[in-house]
């Protein structure tokens, strides 16, 4: 196929559903502190570092802690999601994922990973997908947190695409809103009433058709 288009993943709730870890996990700490918090509330956690993730559920219990427990809090979770990841196979990557990774790599159309987590390669690597990728730009490699669009410009840069010509897969608000800052097209994963910023959004992958992609690469 020939197309000057580039496409880039987001990971956590795009290619595998580990958003209901990461609430297992952060909904575990904030219990042990003596508070709790919605679903609801925990969509807005989503695509957010976890520095970010941390200060807003502490506003939500009302707590403040020392820089020194803040860290020891944050290992701790990041220790607990972990114990989530280490059961993770392949059999995890979302239904619909593999088709249109498949697709790209049969049509030569380069593709790359953002996303904010600093854990990301060992899950694609419990996958098996960390050698599909073309490029790989994770938590480790950004300053500035999603809605910022750091980590899907570097992503672009490494696949030699012009911003314009990505399209990007996102189940955030905030990584869509990244998207949208770096100019990119943006794809929501999930629904349209939190996603509404999205220029398409699908409900799940399953949804997204080859013939979509193909449209959107060839346009
Ligand atoms: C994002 C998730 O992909 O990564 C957030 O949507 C998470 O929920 C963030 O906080 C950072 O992840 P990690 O694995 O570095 O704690
Ligand atoms: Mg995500």
């Amino acid at each position: 196929m020939k197309t000057n288009k580039g496409v880039i993943f987001d990971l956590d709730g795009v290619i595998v559903d580990t958003a209901k870890f990461h609430f297992l996990a952060w909904r575990k700490l904030a219990n042990d502190l003596g508070f709790d918090f919605t679903e609801e509330q925990n969509e807005q956690l989503k695509g957010v570092s976890r520095v970010n993730s941390l200060k807003k559920i502490l506003d939500w219990g009302a707590m403040e802690l020392s820089d020194e427990e803040f860290k020891r809090q944050m290992a701790l979770k990041n220790e607990n999601y972990l114990s989530y990841v280490e059961e993770m196979d392949e059999q995890e990557i979302l239904p619909g994922v593999q088709k249109v990774i498949d697709y790209l790599i049969k049509n030569r159309v380069p593709f790359a990973l953002g996303s904010a987590s600093k854990n990301a390669r060992t899950i694609l690597e419990k996958i098996n997908l960390l050698e599909k990728f073309d490029a790989i730009v994770d938590g480790t490699d950004v300053s500035k947190a999603k809605p910022d669009p750091e980590v899907f410009l570097i992503a672009a840069e490494k696949l030699k695409i012009k911003p314009e010509n990505s399209i990007v897969f996102e189940d955030s608000v905030a990584g869509v809103q990244a998207a949208n800052n770096a100019k990119m097209i943006s794809v929501g994963i999930g629904e349209k009433k939190i996603l509404g910023e999205a220029d398409y959004v699908f409900p799940g992958f399953t949804e997204v058709e080859l013939d979509f992609i193909k449209k959107l690469l060839t346009k």
